[in-house]
């Protein structure tokens, strides 16, 4: 049973505690993802819509949503019942192909503008390794062009530049050691939304591929501009370089054909994952077919495998997210709330007295403590220059004191799932205010 909840007060965590110093004693750290570490213990062990409960009952409105993952809601029973139901008639086919398989496929050419055929696999990094290879084997060149603070996945290709601090920046800052430095040296980083260095930079330089999140998300919440997403494009074409964007957190989140659908302007290849299939493990790079058709799948020399991939739970979990989100309303009803949420923050920031401006798309947001009367904000150096991410750390970690989960780190994305009600972004504007007005 869950104990009573109250939203305003500071939460009893004991067991919490209790279970993550056993967890400490099995699992490095006791979690399963680095970016899982919080300064507070919280075993969760409920998800249902917007909300999560920890072990102990209390209860947090999910602005996390599993980085991106949870679309629909948590636990959303139309996924649930489908998955349930199919991987009951069948598990993991290992050989040949499924009609599962061949509907989501379907389904991704149907929507993906640049998707002329597509590969399932079952994480966003997978997804990027193999663009990676794929641009590499069709270019015959070993250059990769990537952005500041866009991250994609965990291997050493692009994992340089992502979270980098202020005296990082301009420098090779790889995310890890024991990367190989030869990967480290061919990943070249520029700032986001800077065509002049990128033009600069592919008329100097011979790249296999350019890779960006169109909307950086891993920074917040930073729009890549049409010329710079348009300009891009070009210079591709013109330098004969693999335009790959990294549609992850923006795939199916943003709209059924990604941000490339909104802005007009089509990749080379394209990378999906997370919102696709609602917290099940699906991901996917689609893209053009004279590209993928050298993949070893069909003959071809670019190596392309994995036990796990096409499973049925997380190939029909996307295709059932996919069939609710076909008809616009919850896109719709996304991005409603998600400009009441933003409008309400900087109207709440901006009575109590505290600097903040609030960037978003549709259901992804991030409240910046800059001065908001600064200009827009394009890029991570500026971002990292003009944050208070002391106080974005405070507001936070209050945040989460009062039951409204947000990723303990500055700058970082909020996000809300057609679960999220106008209730629970009221509650959550009456928290912030609450918590703002001791941070003035
Ligand atoms: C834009 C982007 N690309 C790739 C990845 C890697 O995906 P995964 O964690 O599923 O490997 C992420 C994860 O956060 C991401 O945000």
């Amino acid at each position: 049973m869950n104990a009573p909840f109250s939203q305003n007060q500071a939460k009893t965590r004991s067991r919490s505690r209790a279970l993550m110093e056993e967890a400490r004693r099995y699992t490095p750290g006791g979690v399963h993802s680095s970016i899982r570490r919080m300064p507070v213990d919280i075993v969760l062990n409920r998800a249902d819509g917007a909300y999560l409960w920890d072990v102990d009952g209390n209860r947090y409105v999910d602005y996390n949503a599993a980085f991106a993952a949870i679309i629909l809601g948590h636990s959303h029973s139309g996924v649930d019942q489908a998955v349930a139901r199919e991987v009951q008639g069948l598990d993991l086919a290992g050989l040949g192909t499924t009609p599962h398989e061949i509907a989501l496929n379907r389904t991704l050419v149907t929507h993906v503008p640049s998707a002329e055929m597509s590969l399932l696999c079952n994480s966003g990094s997978e997804a990027t390794y193999h663009a990676v290879r794929l641009a590499r084997a069709c270019t015959g060149r070993d250059h990769l062009l990537k952005f500041q603070g866009c991250y994609h996945g965990w291997h050493d290709y692009l994992l340089v530049n992502v979270l980098s601090t202020a005296d990082k920046i301009g420098t090779k800052d790889p995310a890890s050691t024991g990367m190989l430095p030869e990967a480290i040296a061919r990943t070249s980083v520029l700032d986001f939304n800077d065509l002049e260095g990128a033009s600069s930079a592919l008329r100097t330089r011979k790249f296999a591929a350019v890779i960006l999140e169109p909307i950086a998300h891993n920074m917040g919440c930073v729009v890549g501009t049409e010329p710079f997403l348009r300009g891009l494009r070009e210079l591709c074409n013109e330098t004969g370089t693999i335009l790959v964007f990294d549609e992850v957190i923006s795939g199916f989140r943003h709209g059924m054909g990604g941000y490339q659908a909104v802005v007009g302007v089509t990749p080379d290849l394209t990378t999906l994952g997370k919102a696709m299939s609602n917290g099940y493990p699906c991901a996917a790079i689609v893209g053009k077919q004279e590209l993928m058709l050298q993949f070893a799948t069909a003959g071809g020399p670019v190596f392309f495998a994995g036990t796990h991939n096409g499973h049925t739970a997380g190939t029909v979990a996307a295709l059932a997210t996919i069939a609710e989100l076909e008809n616009g309303e919850i896109h719709k009803q996304l991005f409603d709330l998600g400009d009441r949420l933003c409008a309400g923050l900087s109207e709440v920031a901006s009575r109590v007295g505290v600097p903040m401006r609030v960037e978003g798309y549709g259901s992804v947001f991030t409240p910046y403590f800059v001065d908001p009367d600064r200009g827009p904000l394009q890029n991570y150096t500026q971002l990292v220059q003009r944050n208070d991410d002391a106080k974005d750390m405070q507001f936070r970690l209050a945040l989460i004191e009062r039951g409204i989960l947000v990723f303990p780190g500055p700058r970082r994305r909020w996000c809300i799932t057609a679960a999220h009600t106008r209730a629970d972004v009221d509650l959550t504007l009456n928290v912030a205010e609450e918590v703002l007005r001791t941070l003035r």
